[in-house]
């Protein structure tokens, strides 16, 4: 659920009409809703409010330094993936206790930095990098925290660029080679177990692989306890959907989540971790647009408007699904057309809906490009040297903006031109 609606006809982010925030900052921006986010992670906490367990946001999703200190303050943890992320979470006011650390290509720096800090763990993703954490926490004169990753050969469904979870992926080390990898770290004295995780893949929408994945691993604890392994934790990732079309594909609430993992883990006497991304930030968060020019085309009509896949790539990339609407609510009885909605950017592939059945746009309209809140913003960059746009909070009446605008001269200001040029 989200905080978007419309009231006297206009699109509301809470009570905050978008057009109103396009008149103040242009177009396009990214308009997020606190109280989505607030209430996204809070249901989450909630439905594990019996267990002991630390729900860690995956910031990769939105890590806006407004958002990090949002979130922080409801007390929740974060799953970093890259010393950036780390420090943007510090400067947040995420303790290092609450901080786990992902990704399949840590460096000696970012290593270092986290066992300064004394992170609460290194999700590890193979046998060198536990060799090389190892070997700098031998230089620190530390012990390093340390789970290693599972990859369950689960296949999760859905956009084969974001699932993670199969012997085919880069991620985690076959589940067949755990109690080896393990052993390895018994044998590394800089080395500290503290849990086992894995996260099998993103936008999914049944329980199915979850708990198939999540049995797997529940069977590895027990049997790497009984090995003398001290693992204390269970981090189940992320990967729970959400509803992109208004009617299709509803992603089971976090309690069912809850549910099915107190059936397939609630005896293991571990703590639960998670890290929840696209279900904290996707919904609560869009992406508006104007309308430059509405073209005929040969059997198709074009909406071009001023966003393009450099801000939002996520349709181009994965195929993915964004709900379009108009910021002025159309009246009842209203026609249609089947359109593409385009961008600016010189590639066919800059398009946010495909022979989309949408009101009857004309120049100058305003459009939202609903679920833009995760793996948005992140994501652009200044191809065509667009430059980035802006990220607006609305906090019930109020909203103000938490990145500004970039301008052309900053684009320009970044490169260096040598005088032998
Ligand atoms: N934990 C790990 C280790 C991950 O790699 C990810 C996402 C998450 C947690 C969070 O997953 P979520 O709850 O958001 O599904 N850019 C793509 C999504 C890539 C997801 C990468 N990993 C998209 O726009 O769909």
């Amino acid at each position: 659920m989200h905080y978007f609606d419309y009231k006297n006809g206009e699109l509301h982010a809470e009570n905050v009409s978008l057009r109103e925030i396009a008149e103040q900052v242009g177009t396009p921006f990214y308009c997020y809703s606190a109280a989505t986010f607030t209430r996204h992670i809070k249901m989450f906490q909630q439905s594990f409010a019996d267990r002991d367990a630390l729900i860690c946001y995956a910031m990769k999703a939105n890590s806006n330094q407004a958002i990090l200190t949002l979130i922080a303050k409801l007390g929740a943890g974060v799953d970093t993936v890259s010393g950036g992320e780390i420090k943007r979470a510090i400067s947040a006011g995420f303790p290092p206790s609450k901080i786990v650390y992902s990704g399949v290509a840590k460096t000696h720096g970012e290593i270092k930095y986290g066992l300064e800090l004394g992170i609460h763990c290194f999700n590890a993703e193979s046998e060198p990098e536990l060799i090389r954490i190892n070997q700098v926490a031998q230089e620190m004169g530390v012990k390093a925290p340390v789970s290693v990753r599972v990859n369950p050969d689960v296949d999760a469904g859905g956009h084969e660029k974001i699932m993670t979870g199969k012997a085919e992926n880069k991620f985690g080390i076959p589940w067949k080679r755990i109690d080896k990898i393990y052993d390895l770290i018994a044998s590394l004295e800089n080395l500290e177990v503290v849990g086992i995780d894995l996260h099998i893949g993103s936008q999914i929408t049944d329980l199915e692989p979850f708990a198939e994945a999540f049995k797997r691993v529940g069977t590895l604890v027990t049997s790497l306890r009984a090995s003398g392994h001290n693992i204390q934790h269970v981090d189940f990732g992320g990967g729970l959907g959400v509803p992109y079309k208004n009617d299709n594909d509803i992603p089971p609430h976090p309690d069912e989540y809850a549910a099915m993992i107190n059936r397939v883990a609630g005896d293991l006497g571990v703590k639960y971790i998670f890290e929840p991304g696209r279900m904290i930030a996707a919904n609560a968060g869009v992406l508006v647009t104007k309308v430059e020019y509405v073209k005929q085309g040969d059997g198709r009509d074009f909406v071009i408007t001023d966003v393009g896949m450099n801000d939002l790539i996520r349709p181009t990339l994965y195929e993915a699904y964004h709900d379009i609407k108009p910021v002025t609510e159309p009246k009842d009885g209203f026609k249609t057309r089947k359109v593409d909605v385009v961008g600016p950017v010189c590639e066919t592939g800059d398009y946010m809906a495909k022979g989309r059945d949408l009101p009857i746009f004309k120049e100058a309209d305003l459009l939202a490009i609903m679920s833009a809140g995760a793996y948005g913003a992140v994501q652009s960059g200044t191809y065509n040297t667009r430059p980035l746009i802006p990220e607006v909070l609305v906090d019930g009446d109020r909203f103000a903006v938490i990145r500004k605008r970039q301008s052309v001269d900053e684009i320009i200001a970044m490169d260096n031109v040598p005088d032998w040029v």
